[in-house]
């Protein structure tokens, strides 16, 4: 289970990022006040636009940044003053794919699996469940820089999945994929939310939200504007699809006044 209890995050911009984004402030803040609870069986969803703080949230959640203020707890673990517990736990899976070229899919997983302390036995036992699950058998001995994006990204799912982790966060988990590669990586999203793994990801697509998720969290602006199944979230706003929903939701929270 994923507790976010209250969480923002302010950056500070250096004047270089200020100058490229015409901002005028020195601080952006990202996230504000953000809570929702994801449980074990279910794939949460945070659906907002571009800049939302969709990957700022997951960023907060995987340990890879601090919020500036509120608590994570994961799997009962506080995010904040244990993370090297939490990050056991959990496993954060994003579309940009940083392998070194000369190393194959196999050298690659038995690596990633002795960083995790894993033995080998146990380490062969998910390379069997792994490849298996997104074909990487053909290409268990390619190199890296031999192989498609698509195939890269089989790889670094099962790479990433190797600790067989309770909790998955996926940011954008079918961006940039083919209809074929994203159906296998949304089916395995659905297989670990049946064997009880709790799931997060992040989507700016309406029918990823409809389709994959069980619950969703609308993000604008850094904050949650709704949450909801999707069928709830319909039934709150009397629209007809997600869509009608999400722009519904969208303008009512553009009324709410900014308190900086
Ligand atoms: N390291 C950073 N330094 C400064 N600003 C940042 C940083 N990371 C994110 N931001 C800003 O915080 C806001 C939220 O960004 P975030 O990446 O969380 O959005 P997102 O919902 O994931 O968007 P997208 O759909 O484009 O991936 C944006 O305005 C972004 O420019
Ligand atoms: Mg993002």
């Amino acid at each position: 289970m994923v507790e976010v209890k209250n969480i923002s995050k302010t950056f500070r911009l250096g004047k270089k990022q200020m100058a490229l984004d015409g901002a005028k402030s020195k601080f952006r803040t990202a996230v504000r006040n953000v809570s929702f609870n994801a449980f074990p069986g279910e794939i949460y969803g945070l659906l907002g636009p571009n800049g939302a703080g969709k990957t700022t949230t997951l960023r907060c959640i995987s340990t890879l940044i601090k919020p500036d203020e509120g608590e994570i707890i994961v799997e009962g673990i506080n995010a904040g003053t244990d993370s090297r517990e939490v990050r056991k736990r959990l496993c954060l899976l994003t579309n940009d794919l940083k392998t070194d070229p000369n190393f194959t899919a196999d050298y690659l997983f038995r690596f990633f699996g002795r960083l995790h302390g894993m033995a080998q036995s146990d380490i062969s036992a998910r390379r069997e469940i792994l490849f298996d699950a997104f074909g990487i058998k053909e290409f268990a001995n390619v190199k890296t820089s031999d192989m498609s994006s698509g195939m890269k990204q089989k790889l670094s799912i099962a790479i990433s999945l190797v600790h067989d982790p309770r909790v998955v966060i996926f940011d954008e988990p079918t961006n940039g994929l083919d209809i074929i590669t994203a159906r296998s990586v949304t089916d395995y999203l659905k297989e670990l939310r049946d064997n009880g793994r709790t799931v997060i990801i992040s989507t700016h697509i309406m029918t990823v939200a409809e389709k994959l998720c069980d619950r969703l969290g609308l993000i604008m602006e850094g904050r949650i504007a709704a949450e909801g199944t999707p069928g709830g979230i319909l039934e709150m706003t009397g629209a007809k699809d997600l869509d009608d929903a999400f722009f519904d939701i969208y303008r009512k929270s553009k009324e709410v006044p900014d308190e900086e």
